[in-house]
């Protein structure tokens, strides 16, 4: 081949490869100083991918349950039916494989175990809710279940002597029956009821209790249970019925935080939060960002916006598309209730901290055409959530995108003005029983990753709990997926709980304060 290099060159380097040369060294070394040095900036640290990434000092780890899920004995010791109770008796079976929470994983007798194991793990924090039927069974202080309020003084002595720190979710789905049958969350005296309940809650367990979460998801009550009808008390009245619950859960959870305020917070020196769930929302490719601002103040600024925002009430965007769809449907009032001036300020300010349950990202892009399809909340959102055919899907149709919970911690800081957040609720379900549970400790390992992000770029997050404890009652899925960091054995009749890979994983995280380098 004939050399086009000019002859003056020959046997030296010409000026083009000089040129060469030089490019490939800079490129050379903006690498290294972009990824390991003073160049490099969160997403991108290379380097934090292989160091230990230590979480500030007293960092709350913990685990999660919820009574129904976990306690059975659904009858026993003078505790009366809750509305999951009844739900979960139907038939046919509202539930995928016909299951019930009638015996679950027996933690009202086993508790002890329970705390074994969440010693075994070195979490500080365990958060588990109080069945409000089994301390009060007609849902009202006019009876008192002794033998019911004496399994929660056990439990959280047990937790305190074994140096693990109760954290006490008041409400997780399961209202009273007998309140059910007055109304539910859909009459206007729930928010009265919720607060006598909790007061009685403060009063009795609150000189040992530091950690308070009034509801849990209220999205999802409102939504699931009476949008979709999937969970108790399974009303299907889309875009009506879920506006008015939600409007009574957020009072409800206000009036319990106000009376916490005034007569407890002094001497009992704790913290009320409330538990919102969201997606992580990104934009379908095509649509605009917009969307993905509706998706969440739709679904997390619901019931965040009221509490956590500067200005308080719903969020604009939601109260202009309700009342635009209703008067178009011929409403002559806004689906949406409203707040009096006095209600905005009550709840505006009424949490010490967003609790923040998350699982999956979705794709959202925006609707054409809602109003033609009629009420519903949906609808009302303008969103089409879609999967991504490229992320994994778990078996509850979530997906896993793994940067979900270092985005939805930015809009929330960004949103609210930076919060103390803790992470209430993550985890990751299987349809298998098996121990070597890698995925799991994918997720965790991403998720723990993404929270420590976070608070390198300001983010208050106070503690990451993780969902769950162990293999549990999963609602309308029954026993059909699994969430546990310890497997639960659902034949045995001492439901022995065997820890899995992911306990092991959890464990060394715990004892460390940090995510060992990956
Ligand atoms: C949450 C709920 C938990 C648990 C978890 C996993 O929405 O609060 O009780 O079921 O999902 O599905």
């Amino acid at each position: 081949m004939r050399t086009i290099m000019p002859r003056k060159f020959r046997g030296r380097l010409c000026p083009v490869w000089y040129c060469v040369l030089f490019f490939i060294v800079w490129i050379f070394f903006s690498w290294v100083f972009f990824y390991t040095g003073e160049g490099a900036t969160g997403d991108d640290n290379l380097e934090s991918w292989f160091v230990d990434k230590e979480f500030p000092e007293g960092f709350h780890w913990g685990v999660a349950t919820a009574a129904y899920q976990i306690e059975g004995a659904w009858n026993k010791d003078g505790k009366k039916e809750s509305i999951w109770d009844e739900f979960a008796h139907r038939r046919p079976s509202p539930i995928k494989d016909g299951s019930t929470g009638d015996d679950a994983c027996m933690s009202y007798d086993f508790y002890k175990s329970d705390v074994k194991i969440l010693q075994q793990l070195g979490v500080r924090v365990y958060r588990f809710s109080i069945s409000w039927s089994r301390v009060l069974p007609d849902g009202t202080t006019n009876s008192v279940n002794e033998q019911g309020v004496l399994y929660y003084r056990n439990l959280i002595e047990q937790l305190l002597s074994n140096g693990i720190e109760p954290m006490v979710t008041l409400y997780h789905w399961d209202l009273p029956l007998a309140l059910q049958k007055k109304g539910g969350w859909l009459s206007k005296d729930s928010a009265k009821w919720f607060e006598d309940y909790s007061r009685f809650c403060f009063d009795t367990f609150g000189p040992k209790v530091k950690l308070w979460v009034t509801l849990n998801e209220p999205w999802v009550v409102s939504v699931i249970g009476f949008e979709k009808g999937d969970h108790a008390p399974g009303v299907k009245d889309p875009g009506v019925s879920p506006y008015i619950v939600a409007h009574h859960l957020l009072l409800a959870h206000a009036k319990a935080y106000r009376i916490y305020q005034q007569h407890y917070r002094k001497l009992q020196k704790g913290l009320v939060g409330i538990a919102l769930n969201t997606d992580n929302f990104k934009a379908a490719s095509g649509s605009k960002r917009d969307v993905v601002d509706r998706a969440f103040q739709f679904h997390l600024g619901w019931f965040a916006h009221p509490i956590f925002s500067k200005e308080g009430n719903y969020p604009g965007i939601m109260m202009d598309r309700i009342a635009m769809n209703s008067a178009m449907q011929g409403y002559n009032y806004s689906r949406l209730p409203s707040f009096n001036l006095d209600e905005i300020q009550f709840i505006k300010g009424s949490a010490d901290f967003l609790g923040l349950n998350s699982y999956g990202t979705t794709l959202v892009s925006d609707d054409p055409d809602t109003v033609k399809r009629g009420p519903s909340y949906t609808n009302d959102s303008k969103v089409i959530k879609q999967a991504n055919p490229y992320w994994e899907t778990t078996p509850m149709g979530w997906q896993f995108y793994p940067d979900a919970l270092k985005e939805i911690l930015a809009w929330i800081r960004d949103e609210y003005n930076n919060p103390p957040v803790y992470v209430t609720e993550t985890g990751f379900p299987d349809d298998k029983t098996m121990l070597e549970d890698r995925a799991r400790i994918n997720f965790l390992e991403e998720s723990i990753r993404n929270v420590w992000e976070a608070i390198q770029y300001g983010s208050a997050v106070r503690g990451f709990i993780v969902w769950s404890l162990m293999d549990n009652f999963e609602w309308a899925m029954g026993y059909s997926v699994r969430f546990g960091l310890y497997e639960v054995d659902f034949n045995d009749p001492k439901r022995t709980r065997t820890p899995r890979m992911s306990a092991y994983f959890y464990q060394n995280v715990t004892q460390k304060n940090a995510l060992s380098g990956v």
